[in-house]
């Protein structure tokens, strides 16, 4: 296979690849430069113990010459009070040592408590003991890795705690005091502004956009009133609004782009869907293209 051309130049598409279809990862390479894999849902138990999945990773080295990749966890649960997990630090440290990673990232939130898995993600009282938590495991797993760590703002699930900053502020500190990167979810943006009125403008006249590295967008549903968190679907029109006016900004240095899909969601959406999406994605946000020879279907 053989890149031969390429075009666009703003700023990089992405999008995820979390189950072994390598026919799907070829079809989605002329239009992305990052492909996100998430290691706990790659994740298998092996000879009883929790493994990579080698068919998937395998797929993923053979595509290496032409994309970046990227891991996005959603189990290490950094705002657990009895520690993050080290299960999902182990599935890391194994992706890591088999794909050089351009970075990883994880959620602002907690999925344990007690060692108990939530089976959700909620997100974090933005106080000031939880900022001084959050940053002591952020830098120890800077130290640990070596490549840069982005965290994302995740959904609301439930009304606020009590805080001693705004979402904008606790991010703001977070950055400074570790140097990390963020993910912008844009969607989840969305999620929170119709769920519960959050003020999208202000967040954004009062967030540092610098360390802002990646920037995710999704298509999701309602149920009962409830704009779901669920990447189920091609992105809707104020998605791509609202990303399109956060690329503006000029503190802006966004590299990458992530349309997120579930693996499900590409089984139910098709190949040629989610194709015919990112070839609108990249015409819409400037990002290259390429074609590729000798990519069978
Ligand atoms: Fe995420
Ligand atoms: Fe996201």
């Amino acid at each position: 296979m053989q890149a031969i051309q390429q075009s666009g130049s703003t700023h990089t598409l992405c999008t995820t690849y979390d189950a072994y279809d390598p026919i799907f990862l070829k079809k989605v390479l002329p239009y992305i430069q990052y492909i996100e894999v998430t290691p706990d849902t790659i994740a298998r138990a092996l000879d009883d113990r929790i493994t990579l999945n080698e068919s998937i990773i395998n797929s993923l080295l053979d595509v290496l010459p032409f994309v970046k990749v990227i891991a996005h966890g959603v189990g290490l649960s950094i705002g657990s009070y009895d520690d993050y997990s080290k299960a999902y630090i182990n599935l890391l440290d194994e992706l890591i040592e088999t794909i050089p990673l351009a970075w990883h990232s994880e959620h602002l939130g907690y999925v344990r408590i007690n060692g108990q898995n939530l089976n959700t993600m909620l997100a974090l009282p933005r106080t000031k003991e939880m900022l001084d938590l959050i940053c002591a495991r952020v830098c120890l797993i800077q130290d640990r890795y070596k490549i840069p760590f982005l965290l994302e703002n995740i959904v609301h699930l439930l009304p606020d705690a009590p805080a001693d900053f705004s979402d904008a502020q606790f991010l703001n500190e977070l950055t400074k005091r570790t140097g990390c990167g963020l993910i912008l979810d844009v969607y989840n943006l969305e999620c929170d502004s119709h769920n519960h009125r959050f003020d999208i403008s202000g967040f954004l006249d009062e967030l540092n956009f610098s360390p802002v590295k990646e920037i995710h967008i999704a298509g999701g549903t309602e149920y009962k009133g409830f704009k779901l968190d669920i990447h189920s679907n091609i992105v809707s029109d104020s998605t791509i609004d609202l990303t399109l006016q956060i690329l503006k900004h000029p503190a802006c240095q966004v590299e990458t782009i992530n349309y997120e899909l579930l693996p499900e969601a590409v089984n139910v959406l098709g190949h040629d869907v989610v194709c015919e999406e990112l070839k609108k994605l990249s015409k819409i946000f400037n990002t290259p293209t390429r074609e590729f020879t000798g990519i069978s279907s």
